[in-house]
């Protein structure tokens, strides 16, 4: 194969991956993002596959050898079985399952990372320079080893195979810190022993040292994962998503490979924004985040304080005022994922439309325990995009509307936000539900959510408990109706 066709084919795939990622930052375009992005990965591949196994050639000039018949066998059977093994995963995976499916995945691209640092040094370094091939080999077996451990405790803590309380060891962010310390150090040592050096790098003493930073680095991701507590896995699986980035692009520098380098910064840059926005959104550093031990126990935080009586009410009168109104906003929650009460609200939405009310789905960025969480579980219910609108864009809205219903949201409509800088979740944007006519606030008891904080909302005049299962109380206003 040609070497301009190969490079002409990276080119292509990788505007197909930053058009892949364009399209995926709408709910209109996302499938067609998705796609995009499947048909770049399958012609890169494809490419890369076919000139490795027939070699390639410059102007006729044999540039790489092809690969002889068992060469060709070792590359094809274990990308059968990998791409079997990934159809079947894919196709049987839940929608709940996806965040732990994601994190095993990473920890494949951190393993190959590891791999490929290691062949690459156990191969030699090129003639020139070669002290930076070995600094690039070095961080790429280090962010690679992190992947690799740190996204099988996401996994194991996801799947709820392991503990999802961090595990909080007497000193752990020093533990951390000592950790990073020594790999640079190592980096240092590793990168300025001369090649040829009996004790450099390509010598026995550059395989100790990188066997000892490897070790590192496994043991560090396995305990910056470990010390984080189950409800801010999320954040941890998008920060995961990040590192394999950078260490593809690291093994893309020691390969050689422009494309992989392409691919790894695109990922390692819009897994690292989208950790900020979820920080962002919740009001919490990503400092914090990594030093771990929030949101495990889901325990009640800060002073509980007496806000008064919380007033009920019943399906039917619920039925009532949704009735007799003209706009109505729902603002979802994790609560509607616990339920899987979406196909329960979107027949119930279907029903105020036909009755003439004009029914808008408010989206608070962190609500559920997903980025895009309620707006995947909207579009599987099949409820209309145009009516599904994000916190900025309808939070002007609610002084004009006449009956907010909350299904199973609790911190992302919390006033205590706002009102009271001693709360944990200060600062935080939420959704100003309380600014509507009334608030109907569907959950089974008093509990606190994620964050363990109470939620003045709950007492206000004009809010009202609708107590039970979400989808079974909206089934009965559905029936009242
Ligand atoms: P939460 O504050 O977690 O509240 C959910 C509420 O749903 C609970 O108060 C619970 O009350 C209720 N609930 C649970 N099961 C229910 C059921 N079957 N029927 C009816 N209600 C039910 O939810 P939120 O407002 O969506 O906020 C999300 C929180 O998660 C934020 O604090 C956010 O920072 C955090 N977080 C989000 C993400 C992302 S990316 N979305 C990632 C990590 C953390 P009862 O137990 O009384 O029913």
């Amino acid at each position: 194969m040609s070497v301009s066709l190969q490079q002409g084919a990276f080119i292509i795939a990788g505007l197909l991956f930053i058009l892949a990622l364009a399209g995926l930052s709408k709910h209109e375009t996302s499938k067609r993002g998705n796609i995009l992005g499947s048909v770049g990965m399958g012609m890169a591949l494809v490419v890369t596959v076919v000139a490795t196994l027939i070699g390639t050639e410059v102007e006729g000039v044999p540039a790489t050898e092809g690969l002889p018949d068992w060469g060709v066998a070792a590359v094809l059977i274990p990308i059968l079985i990998g791409a079997a093994i990934g159809v079947f995963r894919a196709l049987r995976v839940e929608m709940t399952g996806m965040p732990e499916l994601i994190a095993l995945f990473h920890s494949f691209v951190g393993l190959a990372a590891v791999l490929v640092g290691w062949v690459s040094y156990l191969e030699g370094a090129p003639e020139q320079n070669p002290g930076l091939h070995y600094g690039e080999l070095f961080v790429g077996v280090f962010i690679g080893a992190v992947t690799f451990t740190g996204s099988i405790i996401a996994y194991l803590k996801l799947s709820a195979k392991m503990k999802s309380a961090p595990l909080a060891l007497p000193h752990h962010n020093l533990l951390n810190l000592a950790a990073i310390c020594a790999f640079l150090a190592l980096t240092v040592c590793f990168v300025i022993l001369p090649e040829g050096d009996p004790v450099g790098a390509g010598g026995t003493v550059g395989i100790v040292l990188l066997a000892i930073m490897t070790a590192i680095a496994l043991l560090l991701g396995l305990h910056l994962v470990a010390a984080i507590g189950g409800g801010d896995m999320p954040v941890v699986v998008s920060m995961l998503n990040s590192y394999s980035g950078w260490a593809a692009a690291a093994a893309g520098f020691t390969l050689g490979n422009e494309l992989l380098i392409i691919t790894g910064a695109l990922v390692g840059s819009s897994g690292a924004y989208l950790s900020y926005i979820m920080c962002k959104a919740m009001n919490r550093s990503f400092i914090s985040v990594i030093m771990g031990g929030f949101g495990s126990d889901g325990a009640v935080v800060g002073e509980a304080k007496d806000y008064g009586e919380h007033r009920e009410i019943s399906a039917v009168e619920a039925a009532d005022l949704l009735k007799n109104s003209s706009s109505v906003i729902i603002a979802p929650g994790y609560g509607m994922a616990v339920a899987q009460a979406q196909s329960a609200v979107a027949d119930l939405t279907a029903r105020l439309r036909a009755a003439g009310v004009t029914v808008r789905f408010a989206i608070h960025p962190v609500a559920g325990r997903l980025p895009g969480h309620m707006n995947v579980l909207l579009a599987e219910a099949k409820v209309p995009y145009d009516i599904v609108f994000e916190m900025d864009e309808i939070n002007d809205e609610f002084p004009e509307t006449d009956v907010v219903l909350v299904i199973g949201a609790n911190d992302t409509v919390n006033p205590a936000a706002l009102d009271d800088p001693s709360s944990p979740i200060a600062g935080m944007p939420v959704l100003h539900v309380w600014e509507a006519g009334q608030v109907i606030i569907f959950k089974r008891s008093m509990a606190t959510g994620y964050a363990g904080v109470q939620n003045p909302l709950f007492f206000n005049e004009n809010s009202a408990m609708l107590f039970g299962d979400a989808k079974k109380t909206v089934e009965e206003i559905i029936h009242a109706l």
